[in-house]
């Protein structure tokens, strides 16, 4: 065979592998509104920077190619210069479903992606275990979740459902940092409509069950919901730009850029009365770069806010308490949510900036019954643990247990700011009051106006900042007009922060 028909050879081959599941079904997958791996691949990277790694793995005859790519698309490309590998399913291709060669793919992914230390993002849209090979499947998802779960906290791993995410599968993405899911298109469990409605009884629609608002709302197991591919794709890339490549380096730095607004609008956010809620975004907007804040969760346990900012031009973890839901309160799913993003940062080197308006833990039978003693623990435990720069400043109510859990200087914030609103006490004062003088009050002619006197005396005296400054839990009152000066200067003091950790084989977080 002469060098030419060698080349006529591998090309033909390489077009084959090219052309995935054929005409038919990416016109099957473009009618469902859905793109194809090679479609989302080019339009996730750099123009013509993706390299395809393992093209044609897996088929015993070559030239007659039987599924093509073996139902994923495997290789590496740029998202703004920086270097990402990926692996992206092919639907077209025998759904997308995972065999032994197909998992072998993903993991030669995550393999030279922890070698090289770039980030690693999964394009999800299959059928699940490939039924033909059995046990084989199996071991190939094994194979996978155990690379994630050694990749977890040296790369950052993003996870994207396009399409079904069914069974065991959806553990690959659980292990991961973050999933992406795309409303009306994506849908992720454990056991589908069908079976359900056989073991329980119960009737319920795929996207009921395990759609984009649903684990974006319900559960909690997702952390953005895109409105379309194309929306999907440019939230990934807005995403990576926050993040380092991997533990060792630091994000990304880009020139600084002044809020979106004027400082003086900072004065206007917290209400006189300490019982009219505002919304702490707006605090956010006009400290950070642009006012350019990507939320991480925003339609999970709304009552707090977690994301991604820059602050003089570099990445930073944003947590806030949200006062304009359940008054800002943590409960089981704001633990949760807000612990998770302080480890990954933790993991990143992202600075933790804490924003705390918090009444307290939210009582009741249900938080009770359903953990909030542990829940909390996991932000008592991940703030404490966490060694990279934390700076928190108390904007208004830093009440108990709750003031600890939002990184007081306790946990080791490095440095606490508190604006002149902020009441930090064992309690709010209406509580207080009750308990302490409940004697006074009971035996007052007028009890009410009694209970209003000795609340509005609780507040003057213990509900302010200035008894946390005297005995050092708090650097300083700050004027609110100067909170992103005072966190630039602070995180630049912090930069060469370097803080020792007890020998260990890890800690036990409670989970
Ligand atoms: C082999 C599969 C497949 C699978 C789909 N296909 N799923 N082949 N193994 N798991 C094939 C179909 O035969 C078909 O081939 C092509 O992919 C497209 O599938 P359709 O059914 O035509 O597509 P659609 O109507 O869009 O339905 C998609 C679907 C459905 C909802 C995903 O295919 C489905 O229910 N598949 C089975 C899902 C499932 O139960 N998987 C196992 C989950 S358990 P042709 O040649 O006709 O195009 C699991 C365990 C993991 O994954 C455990 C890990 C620990």
């Amino acid at each position: 065979m002469s060098i030419q028909e060698k080349l006529d050879r591998m090309n033909r081959l390489r077009d084959q592998v090219m052309a995935g599941g054929g005409r038919k079904r990416i016109e099957k997958q473009h009618e469902a509104g859905k793109n194809t791996a090679r479609e989302r691949i080019d339009m996730l990277f750099d123009p013509d920077t993706f390299v395809e790694l393992v093209t044609f793995a897996g088929e015993e005859d070559i030239d007659n190619l039987k599924a093509p790519g073996e139902g994923v698309v495997a290789g590496y490309g740029s998202i703004d210069g920086r270097r990402v590998f990926v692996y992206a399913q092919d639907f077209t291709v025998t759904g997308g479903s995972l065999g032994k060669i197909h998992a072998a793919k993903i993991c030669r992914v995550l393999d030279s992606a922890m070698k090289v230390g770039a980030p690693v993002i999964g394009l999800n849209d299959s059928g699940g275990a490939r039924i033909q090979e059995g046990v084989d499947a199996l071991n190939g998802y094994g194979e996978i979740f155990f690379r994630n779960t050694r990749a977890s906290g040296v790369i950052p791993q993003i996870s994207v459902i396009l399409g079904p995410c069914a069974g065991g599968a959806v553990y690959s993405p659980a292990l991961t940092d973050f999933i992406v899911m795309v409303k009306n298109t994506s849908q992720m469990f454990i056991t589908g409509p069908q079976v359900i409605k056989a073991v329980t009884g119960e009737e319920v629609s795929m996207e009921v069950l395990g759609g984009a608002m649903t684990h974006n709302q319900t559960s909690g197991v997702a952390h953005f919901a895109a409105e379309d591919e194309k929306d999907c794709i440019a939230l990934i890339r807005q995403l990576v730009g926050f993040l380092p490549s991997n533990y060792m380096e630091s994000a990304p730095s880009f020139p600084a850029r002044e809020p979106a607004g004027g400082s003086g609008d900072l004065l206007g956010i917290i209400p006189d009365s300490p019982h009219i809620s505002y919304d702490v975004k707006k605090v956010i907007a006009l400290v950070v770069d642009g006012g350019e804040f990507l939320e991480v969760q925003p339609h999970f346990a709304k009552n707090a806010v977690v994301g991604f900012a820059r602050i003089n031009g570099n990445s930073v973890g944003i947590i806030a308490n949200q006062p304009d839901f359940l008054a800002g309160c943590l409960d089981i799913n704001a633990s949760d949510k807000i612990s998770r993003f302080v480890r990954f940062c933790d993991c990143f080197n992202l600075p933790v900036i804490t924003f705390m308006d918090v009444p307290g833990f939210l009582p009741g039978t249900s938080q009770e019954y359903g953990g909030i003693i542990r829940h909390g623990a996991k932000m008592l435990f991940a703030y404490s643990e966490a060694t990279v720069p934390k700076v928190t400043i108390i904007l208004r109510k830093a009440y108990g247990g709750a003031y600890l859990a939002m990184c007081s200087s306790s946990l080791r914030a490095d440095n606490v700011f508190a604006w002149p609103t902020a009441e930090i006490a064992v309690m709010g004062p209406e509580g207080a009051v009750n308990i302490i003088h409940k004697k006074e009050i009971d035996s007052a002619e007028n009890p009410a106006a009694a209970r209003m006197k000795l609340t509005s005396e609780y507040r003057e005296k213990f509900a302010n900042p200035y008894i946390a400054c005297v005995r050092g839990y708090v650097d300083d009152v700050i004027d609110p007009r100067d909170t992103r000066k005072k966190i630039i200067e602070t995180l630049d003091m912090l930069s060469t922060k370097e803080e020792e950790v007890p020998r260990r084989k890890h800690g036990n977080i409670p989970l």
